[in-house]
């Protein structure tokens, strides 16, 4: 990008400078299609409540109305690979039970039938499922195997000890369950997504698995990674190479009725943020050789610092198959309510969970999905308590310091729930799209507390 161009009037309602478009249509090596198209909803201006950030009652609904009647990642299909795998996944109050038997993966209720103890507290193999406390123990299937002192339970039938079961499904391999045995299936709920996200991570690996505590509730981690606009205040370091204030939003519609739509951003990497005015492509070279730490081509052989940090990225990754964008770009899908895989070479996916009953508490999990030489067994999770950094987490490499920025702002976010008098929180028409969106999708899920 060059000073000229930086200088362009913007469209209404947008920021000064290129548009991703614009920069995309230039790259040597274009981006799939998704990538060219942009899309929109008008969902208005109203300020979000903020009850529902920091209430118990709306935290209740959401258990009832959002977390037991949607699809939402388990794990990742690696996580059972061979029969009798057994993986945990809890969300707010509730746990479920995931295990893959002889015909497939299978989702349970993570409760045992006699006093309710979890079945399993961990993830792992096991030769059946079998309660710690007294014994009481099921096959694979959820069928009753047995039950010490099966005579001094004459309430009780075999046929009424079947486990109770969610709703198991898959995409790109992630094992997604809904615990509504009512609910439309999966393709109806992801409805044009996957056609818009033609990265397929089926034969990647699991090469990090961190989980942070964080004091503050789900959503409003999960937000401060659905907009660029924060990074001129939260990360001032990486203006000189981030088009934070021109990155392009999108909202699409849900494609079956009653389903909710799903949305993303793209925020170019390689040039300079629109704040900073006349800042040259130079210097963005200077940077980005920085901040990779690598060496780049000049910009009088590539024609741009985008352009040579693209190809010193594509010999770098031996991915001769991407385009510049999906090397380079800082792109985010959001799957309703709570999961976020990046787009292209990236192996970065976020998950947001509500922690226990207490809607000041959330868990941020980040996954890493690496091609690798053969494919891998999942890393063993690594988690991080409130208090620690994420930088004790070596495996998230540059991105634990730029985590650590970002959460750092959370457990203030959360008292100033508490202590605004405001009439709600506001958002940004158009880099704040997404948030909007998602709160949309909420309120038709869980509706007015
Ligand atoms: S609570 Fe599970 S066997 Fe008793
Ligand atoms: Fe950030």
């Amino acid at each position: 990008m060059t000073a000229t161009e930086a200088s362009v009037a913007a469209p209404a309602g947008r920021s000064n400078g290129p548009s991703v478009q614009d920069v995309l249509a230039r790259d040597r090596v274009p981006p799939p299609s998704t990538l060219c198209q942009e899309s929109q909803i008008d969902l208005g201006h109203e300020p979000i409540p903020v009850e529902r950030y920091i209430s118990s009652e709306w935290h209740t609904l959401e258990v009832e109305r959002l977390w037991k009647r949607v699809w939402q990642v388990a794990c990742r299909e690696d996580d059972l690979r061979r029969v009798g795998d057994t993986y945990v996944y809890d969300v707010a109050d509730l746990s479920f039970l995931l295990v893959r038997a002889e015909a497939g993966i299978r989702g349970y209720w993570n409760a045992c039938l006699h006093r309710a103890m979890k079945l399993r507290a961990e993830e792992g193999w096991t030769p059946e499922l079998r309660c710690a406390f007294h014994g009481w123990s099921w096959s694979y299937d959820g069928n009753m195997k047995r039950i010490p002192c099966k005579w001094d339970f004459p309430q009780l039938r075999r046929e009424d000890l079947v486990l109770p079961q969610v709703q198991v499904d898959t995409w790109n391999g992630w094992v997604f369950i809904n615990p509504d045995l009512e609910a439309a299936p999966l393709s109806d709920y992801l409805g044009s997504m996957p056609s818009h996200f033609p990265w397929d991570t089926t034969g990647r690996s699991v090469t990090a698995r961190v989980s942070k505590l964080l004091r503050c509730n789900w959503k409003a981690a999960m937000e401060a990674f659905m907009e660029s606009y924060h990074v001129i205040a939260t990360h001032p370091q990486i203006l000189t190479m981030l088009a934070d204030a021109s990155a392009q939003y999108d909202v699409f519609p849900a494609e079956v009725e009653g389903q909710p739509g799903w949305n993303r951003f793209n925020t170019l990497s390689g040039v300079a943020s629109p704040h900073l005015r006349d800042f040259s492509d130079d210097r963005v070279l200077q940077a980005l050789a920085a901040y990779y730490g690598i060496d780049l081509p000049s910009i009088e052989e590539t024609g741009s610092a985008r352009q040579s940090l693209a190809e010193a990225l594509r010999a770098q990754s031996g991915k001769d198959t991407y385009s510049d964008s999906e090397l380079l770009d800082n792109i985010l899908y959001q799957v309703f309510p709570n999961f976020q895989p990046w787009a292209g070479v990236s192996p970065i996916n976020y998950r947001f969970r509500p922690y226990g009953a207490d809607p000041d508490e959330c868990v941020m999990d980040v996954i890493f999905l690496i091609d690798t030489d053969g494919h891998e067994a999942p890393v063993p999770a690594r988690v991080l308590g409130f208090d620690d950094d994420w930088t004790e987490a070596p495996e998230l490499g540059l991105l634990a310091m730029v985590f650590d920025q970002d959460t750092s702002n959370l457990a203030h976010q959360q008292k100033g729930f508490k202590a605004t008098k405001a009439s709600g929180v506001q958002l940004a028409a158009y880099q704040e799209s997404r948030i909007r969106h998602f709160h949309h999708e909420l309120g038709r899920w869980v509706g007015d507390a």
